[in-house]
Formats: structure tokens, C-alpha cells, sequence
């Protein structure tokens, strides 16, 4: 990627700011809305238009929305403005769709860039099971020894007890036997109704009070983590996960490997990520937008892999003038 070249290199994340920043304030105005497909549809629209401004010749990889059915941007869909570099990129225009329909918390527009053929490209395969943890703990966990043993070697890292951590999974029946072994083990736990990308997230984010995400969520969330903890220093790690037998046969007729442990770098295999992220609604990462007739504010994350560099940037969007400069009405 030419971003690597000698002299001082290019944040792009801090353009994908922008495209994150549209998203969630197109979005943000279908809060308790009930309408999710709307709220996706705004979202994607105004990350397609603000992606063709930006100097980059990108490849959808993960174009989130086959799971639902929802809008999309789609996979292989050229994106950009065609110049240098050459990348592949990953969008979830709304993390937590229903959160944002139902007027709850922690919904979030997201984007992640890295070089040209770097992100896993999970095919139709929806689910994954995954683990992820912050700097602390990162190369202590690994998903093939149980839950158990994952938190003993958490603790260990982070200097506390089991009794001490929580974990953070979402609110799913699927998700039974895990927290019968969670209790068991005695760790705190938080159930979530949505957002395991923001649940990652929590535990690379200092004073979250979370410490490792387990669980069944989607793989292209699971790239995208993958993307913003390389940046975070902490560490995911995913198995597809076949909701049953016919799925698994059809993924093993395909190539993929159910049983492969895809680690941070099978996810995404270089350093050279940029990551952003918007609150669309309150949460614990980042405020959501608010609306004040003649200004818009906006809460941002912005991540770079091979710096580590992480900012959060908040921003006010001067309504009138921006939508004499767009096509998009905030
Ligand atoms: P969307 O809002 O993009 O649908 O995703 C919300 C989400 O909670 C993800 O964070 C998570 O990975 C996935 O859905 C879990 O899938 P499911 O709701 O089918 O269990």
C-alpha cells in the first residue's frame, strides 16, 4: 500500500471519519423510528456518496446486510475514487440496527480499509464464534481450550481474579451452555441485545469495566473487530459457526473450514489498517448524534494500525452549509 512509502504517511482513517460521521447522521434521524430497513438504506446511501470522494481505489470485502437482508453495500462493489491505494474495505453503515429502530443504546457506523487482499472474506457464511480481549490479555486466549480455562488465563494476565472479570456476550439462546460455564466459573456477566462489535471494542477501552467478549456473532463484525483491535493492541479470535448441518456441508463444499481457528491474522493480515467508528445512539464508547436545528454534533473514533494512534474526534456540522456543498439531507 502506498501509504507505506518513506515519506510521513497518510492517516486515511481520518478521511473515513467522514464517511462514518454521514452515515451516523443520516441514520441517527430514524431513532426510535421503528423503520430499520430506512435507517440502513439512509446509512448506506450517505456511505457510498462520501466513500466516492475519498482518495482510494477500494473493494468491498464485508458489505454487511446478507444476514438480514437489509441495504447493503455489496460485496465487490468498487469503491472510492479509484486512486492509490489499491485496498479492501469493510462497512457496517449501522451496527445495531434494531438498537437504533428501538431507540436504545450503542449503535454505531463503521468502516475499516486495509491493503488489497488482506480481510478474510467469509462467503455466505454468516456466524462466527468469537473471543476478544484487550492489550492485557492479548495472547493469553485461546478459543479451542474452554471458557474456563480462557478466564483463568485472563485473570492471570490482568492480575485479578476470575470473580473479578466480566465478560460480555450477547443476549441469545444459542449463547446458553456459555453462560451456564461463565456462572460456574464465577465471572461477572453483562448480556447485550446487539453490538458485539462495540462489546469487542469495550475491552481494549480502558475503564469499560469489560474485560473478554465471548460468543455466536456475525464474521463480517468479527472482521471489522479484527481490523480495530489490531489498531487497539488487543486480540479476537473466531471459528465460522454453522447454524446447522446443511450450512456446514454447503460451507465444506465451498472450502471454508469449520473447524480452523482464524486468528487476528487470518482475519486481517496486515498492520496496515485504518478503522472509524460513529455513535449513532448513545453508548458507552461514544455519545450518539444530536440535532440542534442549525447544527449537528458527532462523536467519532478513528484508529490506525501501524501507529496505534486513537482518536476521538468530536465534530459540529453546520447543517445549511453542508447541504449546499451535498446531495445529503441531514
Ligand atoms: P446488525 O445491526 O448489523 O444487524 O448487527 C447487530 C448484531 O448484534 C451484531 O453486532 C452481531 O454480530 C449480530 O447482530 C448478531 O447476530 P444475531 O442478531 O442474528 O444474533
Amino acid at each position: 500500500m502506498d501509504v507505506l512509502g518513506a515519506t510521513p504517511t497518510r492517516n486515511l482513517a481520518l478521511e473515513l471519519a467522514r464517511v462514518t460521521e454521514a452515515a451516523a447522521m443520516m441514520a441517527g434521524r430514524f431513532m426510535g423510528r421503528g423503520d430499520k430497513e430506512g435507517a440502513d438504506q439512509a446509512a448506506v446511501n450517505a456511505m457510498r456518496l462520501i466513500l466516492s470522494t475519498v482518495d482510494l481505489n477500494g473493494i468491498i470485502v464485508i458489505g454487511e446486510g446478507e444476514k438480514d437482508k437489509a441495504p447493503m453495500l455489496f460485496n465487490g462493489e468498487k469503491v472510492g475514487n479509484g486512486s492509490q491505494p489499491d485496498v479492501d474495505v469493510a462497512v457496517d453503515p449501522i451496527d445495531g440496527t434494531r438498537p437504533l429502530a428501538f431507540g436504545r443504546s450503542n449503535s454505531l457506523a463503521m468502516v475499516a480499509v486495509a491493503p488489497r487482499g488482506t480481510m478474510f472474506d467469509p462467503g455466505p457464511f454468516v456466524y462466527m464464534n468469537k473471543i476478544a480481549v484487550g492489550p492485557q490479555a492479548k495472547g493469553k486466549i485461546n478459543i479451542e481450550k474452554s471458557i474456563t480455562e480462557n478466564l483463568r488465563a485472563i485473570a492471570k494476565a490482568k492480575d485479578k481474579a476470575v470473580e473479578d472479570l466480566t465478560t460480555i456476550i450477547l443476549d441469545r439462546p444459542r449463547h446458553d451452555a456459555m453462560v451456564a460455564e461463565i456462572r460456574k466459573a464465577g465471572a461477572r456477566i453483562r448480556q447485550i441485545p446487539d453490538g458485539d462489535v462495540a462489546a469487542a471494542l469495550m475491552t481494549a477501552w480502558a475503564d469499560s469495566g469489560v474485560d473478554v467478549l465471548f460468543g455466536v456473532g456475525g464474521t463480517p463484525e468479527g472482521v471489522i473487530t479484527a481490523c480495530a483491535l489490531r489498531a487497539m493492541g488487543g486480540e479476537i479470535q473466531g471459528k465460522l459457526y454453522a447454524r446447522d448441518e446443511d450450512e456446514l456441508r454447503r460451507g465444506r463444499e465451498a472450502g471454508y473450514n469449520f473447524d480452523k481457528v482464524l486468528t487476528m491474522d487470518d482475519l486481517v493480515s496486515s498492520e496496515d489498517v485504518f478503522f472509524a467508528t460513529t455513535g449513532i445512539t448513545d453508548g458507552e464508547l461514544l455519545k450518539g448524534v444530536r440535532y440542534y436545528g442549525d447544527h449537528i454534533t458527532t462523536d467519532t473514533l478513528v484508529v490506525r494500525g501501524l501507529t496505534g494512534t486513537v482518536r476521538q474526534i468530536t465534530a459540529t456540522h453546520t447543517t445549511d452549509k453542508l447541504e449546499n456543498l451535498s446531495a445529503l439531507r441531514y
